[in-house]
C-alpha cells in the first residue's frame, strides 16, 4: 500500500531560460494555475495525503506562497531543499526520513497526466506491495525519453534512458510507485556520465530482481512532459482547449480535496478568499452553489 508520494520540483529548468531564472518552473503557469498544481493533483487523485516536495535551495519561500502546508485541503505537505540536481533518484536520499521504511511513490513537478480512468489506475497502482511499478505511455519521439521495451504479454524486458537505436516506442512516464526497498537501492546507484543519478539505473535493479512492473497509459490518455517552452505553451493549449469545451478544471486542487470528503464548504470559502477575485474562485463559488 502506498500512503506517501514526493514530488521533485526543483531542477535548473535550463531549456526555458530566462523565464526560469527567476522564477522556479513548477510556479510558472499552464493556463490558468501553476505547473505544481498538476502533479499535485495526481496524487490527490490517488487518495495520497502524505507529500514531500522537493525544491531548489532558496525557492521554498515562493512555494509557501501557494501552497504552505496542506491545511487548507487536507492533506499533508512538507518541503525540502535540494542544493543542486543530483538525478532524480535524489528524491529518495533527501526524503529517507519522510518516507520513514514505507512504500512511496515519486512524481516529477513537470509531468501532465490526463485521460479517462486515470483515477482508478492510479489508485489500483498504489495498492502495490512489493517491486516497482512505472506507467508507460506511446510517444512519436522514444528516443527523447526513458523507454520500455516489453514482451508480447507486456512484461517488461528492458528499460534504456534515451536510446539512440530504436527499441520501443513506449515511454517511461514520471510517476513511479515503489516498494520500501528504494532507498537502501538506491545508496547503492552509482553517479553516470552526466554525474546524475538516473531512474533508469534504479527502474534496472528492480527488473533484474524481476520485480518491475508496468501498466499502459492508452491513446484516451495523455502525458506531457512540459520541459520545453514549446510542450509548455502546447500543455497550455490543451488544458485550455478541454477546460473551455466542458466547462470542468483540470487539476482544481480544492474540488479534488472536496470531492475525496478532506475538507468542506468552508475550507472552499477560505480559498475563495485566499485567490480573490478572478476566475479560479468562481469555479470554486460554483462548486459549493
Ligand atoms: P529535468 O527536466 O531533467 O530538469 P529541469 O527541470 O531542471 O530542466 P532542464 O533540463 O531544462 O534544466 O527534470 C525533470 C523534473 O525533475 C523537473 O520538474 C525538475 C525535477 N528535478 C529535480 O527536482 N531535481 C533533480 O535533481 C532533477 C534531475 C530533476
Amino acid at each position: 500500500m502506498i500512503n506517501k508520494a514526493i514530488i521533485l520540483a526543483g531542477g535548473m529548468g535550463t531549456r526555458m531560460s530566462p523565464l526560469t531564472k527567476a522564477v522556479n518552473k513548477q510556479l510558472l503557469p499552464i493556463y490558468d494555475k501553476p505547473l505544481i498544481f498538476y502533479p499535485l493533483s495526481i496524487l490527490m487523485l490517488a487518495k495520497i495525503k502524505d507529500i514531500l516536495i522537493i525544491v531548489n535551495k532558496g525557492q521554498l519561500s515562493q512555494y509557501k506562497k501557494i501552497l504552505p502546508d496542506g491545511k487548507r485541503l487536507g492533506i499533508n505537505i512538507i518541503y525540502k531543499e535540494q542544493n543542486y540536481p543530483k538525478g532524480l533518484p535524489d528524491a529518495f536520499l533527501l526524503g529517507e526520513k519522510f518516507i520513514d521504511n514505507k512504500n512511496v511513490a515519486l512524481i516529477l513537478g513537470d509531468n501532465f497526466f490526463y485521460g479517462q480512468d486515470l483515477s482508478s489506475k492510479l489508485i489500483k497502482s498504489t495498492k502495490l506491495k512489493n517491486g516497482a511499478k512505472v506507467i508507460l505511455h506511446k510517444v512519436i519521439k522514444p528516443e527523447l525519453y526513458g523507454v520500455a521495451k516489453t514482451s508480447k504479454s507486456g512484461k517488461i524486458i528492458s528499460i534504456k534512458e534515451k536510446p539512440k537505436k530504436y527499441i520501443s516506442d513506449l515511454a517511461v512516464t514520471g510517476l513511479y510507485f515503489f516498494d520500501k526497498k528504494v532507498v537502501e537501492y538506491t545508496k547503492k546507484l552509482k553517479p553516470s556520465s552526466r554525474n546524475e543519478l538516473e531512474i533508469a539505473d534504479l527502474l534496472n535493479v528492480y527488473l533484474k530482481k524481476k520485480k518491475l512492473t508496468s501498466d499502459i497509459l492508452g491513446r484516451g490518455g495523455a502525458w506531457l512532459d512540459t520541459g520545453s517552452i514549446e510542450d509548455f505553451y502546447k500543455t497550455s493549449a490543451f488544458v485550455s482547449a478541454i477546460e473551455n469545451r466542458q466547462g470542468f478544471k483540470i487539476a482544481c486542487i480544492e474540488e479534488i480535496a472536496f470531492n475525496n470528503k478532506w475538507i468542506n464548504k468552508k475550507e472552499i470559502l477560505d480559498a475563495i478568499q485566499f485567490y480573490g477575485r478572478c476566475d479560479y474562485s468562481n469555479y470554486l463559488k460554483k462548486l459549493i452553489s
